[in-house]
């Protein structure tokens, strides 16, 4: 099973840059080839939030336009820059995200669950999941505990070291850790909101970050770092899950890269 996490799309209205820099509709397009060129194609893409930049409606639409060339299974999840009620106008076909509340779900049509939460706070930067959300979490992993399973939150439930996201970070990573610290089935805590591909050890599992499709978080780890954003190679991570070797994740930089080119001629290392 190969699972494609793109993130941080960041979508404007059509024409307009963000942060008067990033085409980040163009940046997307470019992403989605990347994804779609990968052999064996991906079983699904699960997108980590921050779809748009400013939840409004005609982000939503651009987004889906753009996103339509992916026929494969595709699951979307809001970020502290989505609005939940426009990007379910947006999506209606994408019966997973409910119709009202926050946007979690469960999917099983894979070897590996997925379970989906909601971070949004309206109108915050930061994140939250609520006492309801963690119970809902708890509960499904209650349900297979011998099934591997991967959570994403939109926020990442870590300390990265970087001062100003820090600051919008996951108010309840705590609560998150108690829940999934009973649950050894999680294989994954999967995040975006940094920019930036970083992981650390979580609750007896690993929680990690993909890079985005669009500008990247700087690396900037003091404590009072500004908030700043650069123009890095942007990227995506591929999930890929054996039962008898686990869950193994490659970052990928999306890009126009030189290569491959081969190691051996006529069967020696070339010197
Ligand atoms: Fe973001």
């Amino acid at each position: 099973m190969l699972l494609a996490q793109i993130t941080d799309l960041h979508i404007k209205p059509r024409g307009r840059l963000a942060y008067r820099k990033v085409d980040t509709a163009q940046c997307l397009e470019t992403a989605v080839r990347a994804v779609l060129a990968v052999s064996p194609a991906p079983d699904l893409v699960l997108v980590t939030g921050d779809l748009v930049d400013a939840g409004r409606p005609e982000e939503y639409g651009l987004l889906r336009e753009i996103l339509s060339s992916i026929r494969l299974p595709l699951f979307l999840m809001p970020g502290n820059h989505d609005a939940r009620a426009p990007l379910r106008a947006g999506f209606p076909d994408h019966r997973y995200l409910g119709t009202d509340g926050h946007i979690h779900y469960a999917i099983e049509d894979f070897p590996l669950r997925l379970l989906a939460l909601d971070s949004l706070i309206d109108g915050q930067g930061g994140g939250r999941l609520g006492a309801a959300q963690l119970d809902w979490l708890d509960r499904r992993l209650a349900e297979q505990p011998d099934r591997p399973t991967l959570v994403a939150v939109h926020h990442p439930p870590f300390t990265t070291g970087i001062g100003h996201m820090d600051k919008i970070g996951l108010e309840d990573a705590a609560g998150l850790a108690g829940v999934i610290g009973r649950h050894v089935q999680v294989e994954r805590v999967l995040s975006g909101h940094l920019h930036r591909a970083i992981q650390t050890r979580f609750a007896g599992t690993l929680a990690s970050t993909a890079p985005a499709t669009a500008h990247s978080v700087a690396l900037d780890l003091r404590p009072d770092a500004p908030s700043a954003f650069s123009l890095e190679p942007p990227g995506y991570q591929l999930h890929w899950y054996q039962p008898s070797a686990g869950l193994i994740s490659h970052t990928a930089a999306v890009g126009d890269w030189p290569g491959p080119f081969p190691f051996f001629e006529n069967g020696v290392l070339i010197d």
